[in-house]
């Protein structure tokens, strides 16, 4: 089948009351250890490429290894672009194929950070292709996008129902305690403030820096209105120490084809666990 687009499956994961993962991706391997597990567990799942793996890999490239996986694969699969401030990279994306986009100007004041997701959503909606954009900004570091935690600022749930209604926005990431990559102590999540945007949003809402949440607290961020989890530092880990792990014994060999499998297997294991944790699997619809 076609590449899916996020919309409706998120949508059905707001009424449903769970969340679809998104793993972020970094070339042919991470991407079959994605869709073969989901296909496994018969869940969606959304392929997630940040403008640094885009540059690392390739917009075409990407696009068209996820256009094969879902040819190959019986499952709705999304590709995402995530977090991008770029508009020409959007355009790019949406050329190649991608279905799903985020645009992150959330470092932009309020009033400019509406007008770029408005310019965003007119140029993606008219393929047919849903936008996910951010309010708040979320700590921590993603490839080249770095906020110190001084810097990272929780969404206002007056100002989120305001940015909805304004740029049409499809999802919506929050910021409520999470940060990207690795924590240094137990993230503090402030689930009041999720509750009360739930209950004044009515869109998919998204958590971003979901590694290294512990699973209670995700599945009460899911419970109180969290439609997608974003996964890109746990699934990296377990993907680089698996290949290190099988260089401790065999540290002659030089074929990609058998010393990245064991770190297939050891990102295949938690993205299995990541799909139980979301709530996903067996919720495969056409
Ligand atoms: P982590 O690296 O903390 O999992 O964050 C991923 C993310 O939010 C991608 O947008």
């Amino acid at each position: 089948m076609a590449l899916a687009t996020s919309k409706k499956y998120l949508i059905d994961a707001q009424k449903n009351k769970y969340a679809i993962c998104g793993f972020n991706i970094h070339n042919l391997e991470t991407l079959k250890a994605a869709v073969s597990v989901a296909e496994e567990k018969k869940s969606p799942v959304i392929l997630q490429a940040t403008p640094g793996t885009i540059k690392f890999a390739g917009v075409n490239y990407l696009a068209n290894m996820a256009k094969t996986a879902s040819d190959e694969y019986n499952i709705p699969i999304v590709m995402h672009l995530d977090h991008c401030e770029d508009f020409d990279m959007i355009i790019q994306c949406l050329r190649a194929g991608f279905t799903s986009i985020m645009v992150d100007s959330s470092k932009l004041d309020l009033k400019e950070n509406i007008n770029m997701v408005k310019k965003v959503v007119e140029a993606a909606h008219a393929v047919g292709v849903p936008v996910e954009a951010e309010l708040g900004v979320i700590g921590g570091t993603e490839d080249d996008l770095i906020v110190d935690e001084k810097s990272a600022v929780y969404t206002d749930p007056e100002a989120a129902v305001d940015f909805v209604d304004k740029t049409k926005v499809d999802s919506l990431a929050i910021a409520i305690g999470t940060a990207h990559g690795v924590y240094k102590g137990d993230p503090k999540l402030d689930f009041e403030r999720l509750k009360k945007i739930r209950s004044m949003v009515d869109i998919p809402l998204v958590l971003h820096g979901a590694s290294g949440v512990p699973d209670e607290s995700i599945k009460k961020c899911i419970e109180f209105g969290i439609n997608k989890i974003n996964i890109a530092t746990e699934l990296k880990i377990p993907f680089s120490n698996g290949i290190k792990e099988f260089f401790k014994d065999s540290s002659n060999e030089n074929d990609p084809r058998k010393f990245l499998k064991p770190g297939i297997k050891m990102m295949k294991d938690v993205i299995r666990q990541k799909i139980d944790l979301a709530g996903s699997a067996n919720k495969v619809f056409i």
